[in-house]
């Protein structure tokens, strides 16, 4: 299967050395190399290449816009090839390389699609460099301001414009993209699963019910710089202090509420460790089954370390086309259905209103975002005849 080729093909890029874990990063030289190999890939099976307003790229079999006129827009396939900072090799790239061998599945088996298929591959979908989540797909269907977007910076104060325009990217055209959007008739993310629910059922592929609502806020926690060794300490204004009651109220607060929250990034100026610092950013990402309960981790957060917190993202539940995934998981003979606290391109263009279905594979010990991230092979393979056997099904 044409699978094992193009994974060791990706094996190496933006791997770091000492942690084994991948920093691929949206606009840097990791996620050029990326954009270049699924263009060489797109290439080699005679598919058109583009790339919409937004950054994301996007591989078609036949005619989409034909299709639109017809109207009988594509089937798109495809997930993401960016990482966390030390991300696993699975989380995104598994949705894009299965897309291609699953095509290439469906071209061994003579199998002509009623219909165009496309493979995309969503720029930054982290938002590990510049903050946003999911903000090639958010740029698309017009969820986050291009403004905003331009003017992100990232920890060295480099802009997504700046970093955009170096890699060879005019930033002036990043916007919402209608003309990219209406080739979508339905859109199908694989994905590994982030979490054991396919361990623990005994199934390696499974069907997306829903997204819980998750979002990020940026706590600013202000200080006086001064002596460590010299400032008494009923003379200082210690922003650790708010930062170590908001990483214990995240904690009290989401066991509180049936909430996850998280403190995973922090920023202290100027970093001195004899020096009381003059500032810390801290980011919390809050997610939950329940939109309210979210909202009142984050609020309990902020009380406890004395800050309003900035909301950076939200994305609200996202509950995909619940006819479509019954169908699928029919057509996977029965593949069980899962929710899940991860966020996904699939959840942005679902609460564009897109019709939007995911596809899960077994992930053995449920760690992501994290080098230990894996699924066996075999589960990946059967990942990309699941893909293939959902593509005969929606473009047949
Ligand atoms: O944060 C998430 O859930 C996803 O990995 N972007
Ligand atoms: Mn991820
Ligand atoms: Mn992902």
């Amino acid at each position: 299967m044409s699978f094992d080729a193009m994974w060791s093909a990706l094996e190496s890029v933006g791997r770091h050395p000492r942690t084994g874990g991948y920093r691929r990063f949206a606009w840097t030289r990791d996620d050029t190399t990326l954009r270049e190999w699924f263009a060489g890939e797109a290439a080699a099976r005679g598919l058109d290449l583009t790339q919409d307003r937004a950054g994301n790229q996007w591989a078609w079999w036949g005619d989409p816009d034909a299709a639109v006129a017809a109207g009988r827009p594509g089937l798109v396939l495809g997930s993401h090839l960016d990482s966390v900072p030390d991300g696993g090799a699975y989380d995104g790239p598994l949705g894009v390389v299965s897309a291609l061998a699953a095509l290439d599945l469906l071209v061994a088996q003579g199998f002509t699609p009623a219909r165009p298929i496309g493979i995309a591959s969503f720029a930054d979908e982290e938002g590990a460099r510049f903050g946003i989540a999911c903000a090639g797909s958010r740029l698309l269907t017009g969820q986050l301001d291009p403004d905003r977007a331009r003017a992100l910076r990232d920890t060295d104060g480099v802009t997504l414009a700046e970093a955009m325009a170096e890699a060879g990217h005019d930033p002036a055209h990043l916007g919402a993209d209608p003309g990219t959007l209406r080739r979508i008739g339905t859109f199908v993310e694989l994905h590994v699963e982030q979490g054991r629910a396919l361990v623990d059922l005994g199934h390696p592929v499974g069907v997306g019910s829903a997204i819980w609502p998750h979002g990020r806020w940026r706590l600013d926690l202000a200080g006086e710089a001064n002596h460590a060794g010299t400032t008494r300490l009923e003379d200082r204004r210690d922003p650790m202090l708010g930062l170590a009651a908001a990483v214990l109220a995240a904690r009290s607060t989401a066991r509180a509420h049936d909430c996850l929250a998280t403190v995973g990034k922090v920023l202290v100026e100027p970093g001195g460790v004899n020096a009381i610092p003059s500032r810390v950013t801290a980011w919390l990402d809050a997610r939950g089954p329940v939109d309210l309960d979210v909202r009142t981790v984050v609020a309990g957060v902020g009380a406890q370390a004395g800050v309003e917190p900035v909301e950076e993202s939200w994305t609200p539940e996202t509950t995909f086309d619940a006819a479509l995934a019954g169908d699928l998981a029919r057509v996977l003979d029965g593949a069980p259905l899962l929710s899940t606290g991860a966020g996904h391109d699939a959840g942005v263009l679902a609460t564009a209103g897109l019709s939007t279905a995911m596809l899960f594979v077994r992930n053995p010990t449920g760690v992501s975002h994290s080098p230990r991230e894996h699924a066996e092979r075999d589960d990946c393979h059967r990942g990309v005849e699941a893909l293939a056997r959902v593509a005969r099904e929606l473009a047949g």
